[in-house]
């Protein structure tokens, strides 16, 4: 026993070392937030981040931070920047792979009242990032705003829904964006208009280091009766065409507009394919479903499986659409 003790190849004995270090920067880390930032900001440790997404697999985030306004936001990252911690947003989870380990640093969540405004002046919205999509769309229903219908649908956030450029029904998020709030790591305030941030397919770029804060969206005025129309159409296609279990919604980009993913991957047999509790939903073959107790493992296997099985039979490389976090 000794023995094998002081033979413990090198990594296992590094790896050790910097758990130790780790825990006790996030100590550290957590005692900063709560000396510095105000007493109106939630912070607490080891949050199970499973129930905070909507695959609702993946372990816990070492530090859960609700700040409750934007200066408490800027302390949160000047003081992870001075620890080294990383951090992330957590929107509404609906786009995100959280691993069984967890998320190592500190995972934001703009859920306060401060990052939840909405105000609607003529055609024009002021948002916050932490507004939810559906209340988005439905305000905007009851405001008369065609062009946001699209959203109805979308299990997430505003600030989620920038940060992918999220879209449905042949529509995207920045369609509707006149301007866009960001916060830099370093925790200035940036308002840019719309023709200065660069946006692509599923992807806002600046925001992969940015965090939203907001922005400012602009509808089309018509009669509320006529958004609810298109909303109630948009509403009955995505009950037809996608399944309501637990999922991260499409899991691949579609690697073209001529070959969506969901078509790919039916064409390759693979629907209902299952590694333990994660399926490819037999509604929609982007789609990947908890049936229920699925591990992070499971949901991971099952995107190789598909991966492989689409480079080997068709020669391609998807790219998952899903956000992957955390460690396993
Ligand atoms: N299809 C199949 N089999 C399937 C699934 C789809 O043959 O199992 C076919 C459909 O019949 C259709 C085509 O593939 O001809 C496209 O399917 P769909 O209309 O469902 O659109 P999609 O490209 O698969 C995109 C977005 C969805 C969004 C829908 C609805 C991506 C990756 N996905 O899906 O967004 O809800 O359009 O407009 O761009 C998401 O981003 O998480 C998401 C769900």
């Amino acid at each position: 026993m000794k023995q094998s003790l002081q033979l413990a190849p090198e990594p296992l004995a590094e790896e050790v070392c910097r758990a130790v270090d780790h825990a006790e920067v996030i100590t550290n880390l957590f005692r900063d937030f709560s000396v510095a930032l105000p007493r109106d900001t939630v912070v607490r440790r080891d949050e199970p981040l499973s129930n905070r997404t909507t695959l609702r697999v993946g372990g816990p985030a070492d530090l859960w931070v609700e700040p409750s306004s934007e200066n408490a936001l800027s302390s949160i990252l000047e003081l992870c920047a001075l620890r080294r911690v990383p951090w992330m947003v957590l929107g509404r989870g609906s786009n995100l792979l959280v691993r069984d380990g967890g998320f190592r640093g500190a995972v934001i969540s703009l859920t306060s009242p401060q990052f939840s405004r909405l105000e609607f002046t003529g055609d024009r919205i002021e948002a916050g990032a932490g507004v939810r999509l559906k209340h988005l769309a439905v305000e905007s229903r009851r405001q008369g705003l065609s062009g946001l219908e699209f959203l109805e649908g979308i299990p997430g956030s505003l600030g989620g829904a920038l940060r992918m450029n999220a879209g449905a029904m042949g529509s995207w998020t920045f369609d509707v964006v006149e301007r866009l709030r960001c916060m830099s790591p370093m925790g200035d305030i940036l308002d840019l208009p719309v023709s200065e941030v660069e946006v692509v397919y599923r992807s806002c770029p600046i925001l992969q280091t940015h965090l939203a804060l907001g922005a400012t969206l602009r509808g089309t005025v018509c009669t509320a009766e006529e958004v609810r129309e298109k909303m109630d159409g948009f509403s009955r296609k995505r009950w037809d065409s996608q399944p309501n279990q637990p999922s991260a919604g499409c899991t691949f980009k579609n690697p073209s507009a001529s070959l969506p993913a969901g078509r790919l991957i039916d064409e390759l047999g693979l629907k209902g394919a299952r590694v333990g509790a994660a399926m490819v939903s037999d509604i929609h073959a982007n789609f990947f479903v908890n049936l229920g107790g699925a591990t992070a493992r499971d949901v991971l296997t099952l995107i190789d499986l598909v991966r492989t099985r689409a480079r080997e039979a068709r020669g391609l490389e998807l790219e998952t659409e899903v956000e992957i976090v955390g460690e396993d």
